[in-house]
């Protein structure tokens, strides 16, 4: 496997993304303090244009991350930074909060026919939900939910960003730029792992992910809970998508849950298409004794 993989993979076992000492936020105090922030961001969370992210429900840890590093230069944009070079980590963690509360509303994903690519015939809604669920086998590339969540939560202790309704526009935009090799921070970066994940993703497919995730509904925990409750829980994760249950979303998952869906997750990422899957096995010890469901690596096996 790669350094970076390696990297990557030591990082989730250590504890997920979650890095940096974050100050306690209020998202009280935090209402006050993202007002300038909202005339981009909108004052519910909902961004009022398409290349502006919408931060409605998206995990504090990962606004807080990001905003920080805006502020200190891991992550460059001319638009931000004016509004973020004042702010203290405090400030940035209340703000944080403040948008954990509030809720993305779900947009519509573009159900059209794909038109002029040889060997795709399906609409962009499609081609999208399939390669979300369940990734590109052949050419690596593994589930989005399994790290995004299957209702696009993201997985908030482990801070993976919550996708689900967000702008097609944006979502593309950021694709195309992991796509063309560039992350944010340093070379250890947690985002380095979607510059592996987009390079492998052809211009079509980056468009009909786009768009899915736009129409993704992020059902709110609590009715999660309630659904998972009244059902059998594996109901809610797709038969066909060998998950960790601790990766669906579940409210309030500690961080040491987290860690393991990810850390569960991550092997996937190295199916290399020529790669046989046991790599990736002995790559990460399960740390699942109670895994009853299929290896998730199955479900990405290139098929050799
Ligand atoms: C003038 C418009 C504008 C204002 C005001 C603004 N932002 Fe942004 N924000 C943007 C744009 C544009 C992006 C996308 C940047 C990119 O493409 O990397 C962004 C991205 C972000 C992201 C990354 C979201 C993600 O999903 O990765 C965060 C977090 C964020 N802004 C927080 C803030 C905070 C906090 C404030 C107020 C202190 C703020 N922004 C004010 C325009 C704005
Ligand atoms: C192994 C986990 C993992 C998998 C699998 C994964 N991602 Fe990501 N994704 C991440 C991480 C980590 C980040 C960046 C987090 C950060 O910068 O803090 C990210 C960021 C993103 C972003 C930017 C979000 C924002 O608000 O700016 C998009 C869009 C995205 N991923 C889409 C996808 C798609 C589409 C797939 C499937 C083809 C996918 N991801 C698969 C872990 C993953």
């Amino acid at each position: 496997m790669s350094k970076r993989l390696f990297v990557w993979l030591a990082m989730i076992v250590a504890g997920g993304v979650q890095a940096m000492d974050a100050p306690v936020g209020d998202a009280q105090v935090g209402a006050n303090k993202a007002i300038p922030c909202s005339g981009c961001h909108g004052m519910d969370g909902n961004s009022p244009a398409p290349e502006w992210p919408s931060l409605g429900g998206q995990s504090a840890d990962y606004v807080y991350r990001q905003t920080v590093m805006f502020r200190d230069g891991g992550r460059v944009n001319a638009l931000m930074e004016p509004f973020v070079v004042g702010l203290s980590d405090q400030d940035i963690a209340d703000i944080s909060a403040h948008f954990a509360t509030l809720t993305t509303t779900p947009g519509v994903a573009d159900d059209s026919p794909i038109q002029g690519i040889a060997g795709v015939d399906d609409t962009y809604a499609n081609l999208g939900q399939a390669i979300y669920r369940g990734g590109v086998p052949a050419a690596g590339v593994p589930a989005c939910q399994a790290c995004h969540g299957p209702s696009g939560r993201g997985i908030p202790g482990a801070g993976y960003p919550a996708v689900a309704g967000q702008h097609a526009v944006y979502n593309a935009a950021r694709l195309n730029f992991f796509h063309s090799g560039q992350h944010y921070g340093n070379d250890n970066d947690p985002s380095t792992i979607m510059v592996t994940i987009a390079q492998r993703l052809q211009p079509v497919q980056i468009d009909a992910l786009a768009t899915y995730m736009e129409g993704l509904h992020r059902a709110d925990p609590a009715a999660q809970a309630e659904l998972a409750a009244a059902r059998n829980e594996s109901a809610l994760v797709p038969a066909t998508q060998a998950l960790d249950p601790a990766d669906a979303p579940v409210p309030d998952m500690d961080a040491e849950d987290a860690a393991d869906a990810g850390a569960d997750a991550a092997p996937e990422i190295d199916a290399e298409p020529a790669d046989e899957a046991d790599e990736a096995d002995t790559a990460q010890p399960d740390e699942d004794t109670t895994a009853a469901e299929p290896d998730s690596d199955d479900s990405n096996d290139p098929g050799t």
